[in-house]
């Protein structure tokens, strides 16, 4: 083997070495990992790109050889042959017309046929509305007024219709196990429509670049049994419940008073701003600014003092509070479940 070859071939190893380390990470969400009717959907429809496209490199691939290894004994005195002719014409109508085409009419069939079964609205469908903010999601279900950030909670083969806007710019609302990415656009509403099929923690993310934070801009799905889902969306349509501490009562009173409360809503308390992530519920979450910090009560306590250091660009500014009003803030806050 010349050295050239031996250099493409262990170039090749080496990017096809890198290509598939990538698919080994066990951190991000796989849309082939599909959990859901419409995942299922479209992983299908991906596998049968993916074969097609297998069996068209391994024909290209094999022509390719055969042409190298086979070099016609034509020199400049022989005479081409006409049949030899005839059928390289052939063959280049054949595989550069006939076969393309074929190939791009069933893709087209198949994914004209996918997209139709992602659209198809059901009656008893729930219905949760999500709004795409500067780097989190506000995510409010109407039937009971209840309103979150950036955790979706839903119920086990029930059909779910998502309704997806912006107050910004364009984001993308994508939880790749479940279905299929949707745009969130300023001014106007589109449609998710799935049934997750099996119960458990599910990741999204926002798959439109958005500005500086779009990398924070995840989300979590928790799919649960219709049941426990019942019994979740029941217990938050009632506003939240009195401190139970000492210092969560404290943390509540400093929370109103101070500028926490012109931004945040707390429901059933005084506190009803709008301009940040809805609170009520914020005990419970998994993650502090749409996935820039797991919520413990020391992340919380730097959230509250110093958002812009732990998320640069944030609207949520850095608050000059006492260490005694901060301690007491967070006590509140997680204590709000
Ligand atoms: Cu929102 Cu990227």
């Amino acid at each position: 083997m010349s050295r050239l070859r031996r250099r493409a071939a262990l170039t090749g190893v080496v990017v096809a070495g890198v290509l598939l380390a990538g698919c080994g990470s066990g951190h991000s969400p796989s849309m082939l990992d599909a959990k859901g009717s419409e995942s299922r959907h479209i992983a299908g429809l991906w596998w049968l790109m993916f074969a097609i496209a297998c069996g068209v490199y391994a024909i290209v691939a094999g022509f390719i050889v055969v042409a190298v290894l086979r070099r016609p004994a034509v020199t400049s005195e022989t005479e081409p042959d006409p049949a030899g002719r005839r059928f390289d014409d052939r063959m280049v109508v054949f595989g550069g017309v006939v076969v393309p085409i074929l190939v791009l009419v069933v893709l087209a069939v198949v994914t004209v046929t996918t997209t139709n079964a992602l659209r198809r609205p059901e009656s008893d469908a729930l219905h949760v509305d999500v709004v795409g903010k500067r780097w989190w999601w506000a995510v409010t279900y109407p039937s009971v007024h209840f309103t979150t950030a950036n955790e979706l909670r839903l119920p086990a083969g029930r059909p779910i219709e998502i309704r997806l806007t912006s107050d910004n710019v364009i984001h993308s609302f994508w939880v790749p196990q479940l279905a299929g990415k949707v745009d969130t656009i300023p001014g106007q509403t589109n449609l998710l429509r799935f049934v997750a099929r099996t119960p458990g923690t599910y990741k999204g993310e926002c798959a439109e670049f958005c500005g500086v934070q779009h990398t924070h801009m995840g989300f979590i799905v928790r799919v649960q049994s219709p049941g426990d889902f019942d019994r979740w969306l029941t217990q938050h349509s009632r506003p939240a419940l009195e401190p139970a501490s000492e210092p969560a009562a404290q943390g509540e009173a400093a929370f109103n008073a101070q500028s926490c409360a012109g931004c945040h809503t707390i429901a059933g308390t005084p506190a009803a701003g709008t301009l940040g992530p809805d609170l009520t519920d914020i005990g419970e979450r998994e993650t502090l600014g749409a996935g820039a910090l797991t919520n413990t009560p020391d992340n919380l306590a730097r959230w509250i003092t110093d958002a812009p250091g732990a998320k640069p660009g944030v609207l949520m500014p850095e608050l000059d509070l006492s260490p005694r009003d901060v301690q007491s803030i967070v006590a509140y806050l997680e204590s709000l479940k």
